[in-house]
C-alpha cells in the first residue's frame, strides 16, 4: 500500500476507464475511509449513494452536462449534504456551511482511498443538481455536492500544474509572503 504522500502526489483526475469492476471489498474499504473523515460535531451531515447500475450511471453522466467519460467508471459515489442534520445543532452555519464541508471531506477521503487501492478517480462537480437528485431518487432537502467516479484507469494521466504557492500562501497576515522551502520533490507540482 502506498504511503499518504505517494497518494497525495500521484493522484490525478482520470477521465478514461477500462470499465473493470471495483471489487466489493475495495468498495467497502473506500466507504469506510469516507466514514473516517472529520465532521462538524461528529454529526456526519452527509449521505452517500453508491451507483453501479449502468443505466443510472448513464443518466448521471447526462445530468453532468454529458460528461460521457463518467459512464466508463464502474462506480459513482454521489455525496449529498444533509443540511437539516447540521442545522439542528449549528443553525444557519450548519445548514449552509458545515453540511457541505462534511460531504466534501468525506468525498475527499473516499477519493484518496480509491487511489491508494490502485483505482483512477475523478471529482465531478459540474452537474444539474435537480437532475442528479432525480436520478438517485433523493429527498428534496438533500444537496448533491460531488460525484466521485471510480474505476480502473485506461492510461497514465499527465500531471497538472498548480499556482505558484507564493501567490496564495501567506505568513501571519494576508498578502505577506510565506517562504516556501520545498521538501519532497514528488509533492511539488509544476508551477508550484
Ligand atoms: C469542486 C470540483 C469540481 C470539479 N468538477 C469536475 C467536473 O465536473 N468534471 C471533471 O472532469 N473534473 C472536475 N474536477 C476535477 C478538476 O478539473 C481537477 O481536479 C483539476 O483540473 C486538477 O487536476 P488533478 O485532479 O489531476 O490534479 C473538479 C474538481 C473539483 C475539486
Amino acid at each position: 500500500m502506498p504511503d499518504i504522500f505517494d497518494v497525495l502526489a500521484e493522484r490525478r483526475s482520470v477521465r478514461s476507464y477500462t470499465g473493470e469492476e471495483v471489487s466489493e471489498e475495495h468498495l467497502n474499504m473506500i466507504l469506510e475511509a469516507a466514514c473516517c473523515a472529520p465532521s462538524a460535531g461528529n454529526l456526519q451531515a452527509y449521505e452517500i449513494v453508491v451507483v453501479r447500475d449502468l443505466e443510472r450511471r448513464k443518466l448521471l453522466a447526462k445530468a453532468s452536462y454529458n460528461q460521457d467519460f463518467m459512464v466508463e467508471a464502474s462506480v459513482h459515489l454521489v455525496f449529498l449534504a444533509v443540511p437539516s442534520r447540521s442545522a439542528v445543532r449549528y443553525g444557519k452555519r450548519g445548514e449552509e456551511l458545515y453540511s457541505l464541508q462534511d460531504a466534501t471531506i468525506a468525498a475527499t477521503f473516499a477519493m484518496l482511498a480509491a487511489h491508494a487501492l490502485g483505482y483512477g478517480t475523478c471529482w465531478v462537480g459540474a452537474f444539474d443538481d435537480f437532475r442528479v437528485m432525480r436520478v438517485i431518487e433523493a429527498p428534496d432537502d438533500r444537496r448533491p455536492v460531488a460525484i466521485i467516479v471510480i474505476g480502473r484507469g485506461r492510461k497514465e494521466e499527465g500531471i497538472t500544474r498548480r499556482r505558484k504557492m507564493s501567490s496564495f500562501v501567506f505568513a501571519e497576515r494576508h498578502g505577506a509572503p510565506f517562504e516556501h522551502k520545498p521538501t519532497m520533490a514528488k509533492l511539488v507540482r509544476p508551477g508550484c
